[in-house]
């Protein structure tokens, strides 16, 4: 009786039953293994999701052939006895189950591997968006941080230099949480609020993910509009190329001095004609 149970035992764990997870990238691809012996051979191997794993996606059967419900991102291989998804979205992080049976299989017991899929998107680095100084005591500038397409939804952290440590807060943060309804990722911003003395120069970046921004001075004494670029690595602020600017000088100056000699030719014309006519 004793030794039944000790069998019972075992084989209900021989019977294998492996559970998993692995991380895919929005748009990316992913593979599953199948947990089996390949010393047999497969009767079939089905491909299922959904809740209580009920939806057939995809599967191969050794003398049926059927429509998988999701052969555009799906395939099975049966002979490696792997499942490959692709073109991975946000909807798609979930759990799934591999089912195999064996040809030798009397009794009818399958081999399952439930697979979790989480999700991760590979969003660009956040921007600082925004910057807005005023003169208020001994002056603060607020700095806002944006990150576009992220999942899942994570918090901004803001690289403070040590001088600024005890004179910043975060003024905004989750409550700048937007999600997009078709692909389910992030924008998520946060403002910081910064106070600074005198003429301080120090920098300041944003993370999200171990995603940074590029450095950008903290603290500037006149309000400015930087430029809100959704790439990777820009730098703040209207920058006007040096030759633009020389060539603006040149013209204004030309001009100034054309003003000058109308006037001088004007005011001596006139000298000349009251000259004239008092004479
Ligand atoms: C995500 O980012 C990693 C690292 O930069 C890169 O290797 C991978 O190809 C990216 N995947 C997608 C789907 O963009
Ligand atoms: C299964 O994978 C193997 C190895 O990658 C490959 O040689 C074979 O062609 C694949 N079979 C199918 C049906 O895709
Ligand atoms: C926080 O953000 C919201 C929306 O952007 C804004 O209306 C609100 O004024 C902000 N709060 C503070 C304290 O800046
Ligand atoms: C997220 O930001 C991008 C780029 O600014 C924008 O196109 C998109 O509409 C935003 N999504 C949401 C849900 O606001
Ligand atoms: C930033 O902080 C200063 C003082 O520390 C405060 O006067 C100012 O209202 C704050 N600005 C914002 C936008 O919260
Ligand atoms: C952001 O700031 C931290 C701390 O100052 C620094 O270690 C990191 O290299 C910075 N990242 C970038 C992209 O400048």
């Amino acid at each position: 009786m004793k030794m039944l149970f000790i069998l019972l035992g075992f084989s209900f764990f021989a019977k294998g039953f492996t559970d998993y997870t692995v991380t895919g990238v929005v748009k990316g691809s992913v593979e599953f293994i199948c947990d089996s012996d390949k010393q047999r051979e497969l009767k079939y191997l089905y491909f299922q999701g959904g809740k209580d794993f009920k939806i057939f996606l995809n599967g191969w059967h050794s003398s049926k052939s059927f429509k998988p419900t999701r052969p555009e991102t799906t395939s099975v291989n049966h002979t490696e006895r792997t499942i490959s998804m692709w073109d991975l979205k946000v909807s798609d992080e979930g759990r799934y189950k591999c089912i195999i049976s064996y040809k030798d299989s009397l009794d009818g017991t399958t081999e399952d591997t439930i697979i979790h899929l989480k999700m991760t998107a590979n969003h660009s680095a956040p921007t600082i968006t925004h910057r807005n100084c005023e003169k208020v005591g001994e002056g603060y500038c607020t700095l806002t941080c944006t990150a576009i397409g992220v999942f899942p939804v994570s918090k901004i952290a803001w690289d403070v230099p040590l001088v600024l440590e005890q004179r910043w807060t975060e003024v905004n943060h989750s409550d700048t949480v937007v999600q997009d309804i078709n692909t389910l990722l992030y924008n998520i911003s946060s403002t910081a609020n910064f106070s600074c003395p005198g003429e301080l120069q120090q920098n300041t970046n944003c993370s999200v993910g171990g995603v940074s921004s590029v450095k950008t001075p903290v603290c500037q004494q006149h309000n400015d509009e930087p430029t809100n670029s959704p790439g990777v690595g820009t730098t703040m602020g209207r920058e006007v190329p040096v030759g633009v600017m020389a060539v603006a000088g040149v013209l204004l100056r030309l001009f100034l001095l054309v003003i000058v000699v109308v006037v001088i030719v004007v005011v001596v014309k006139v000298l000349y004609w009251y000259k004239m006519n008092h004479n």
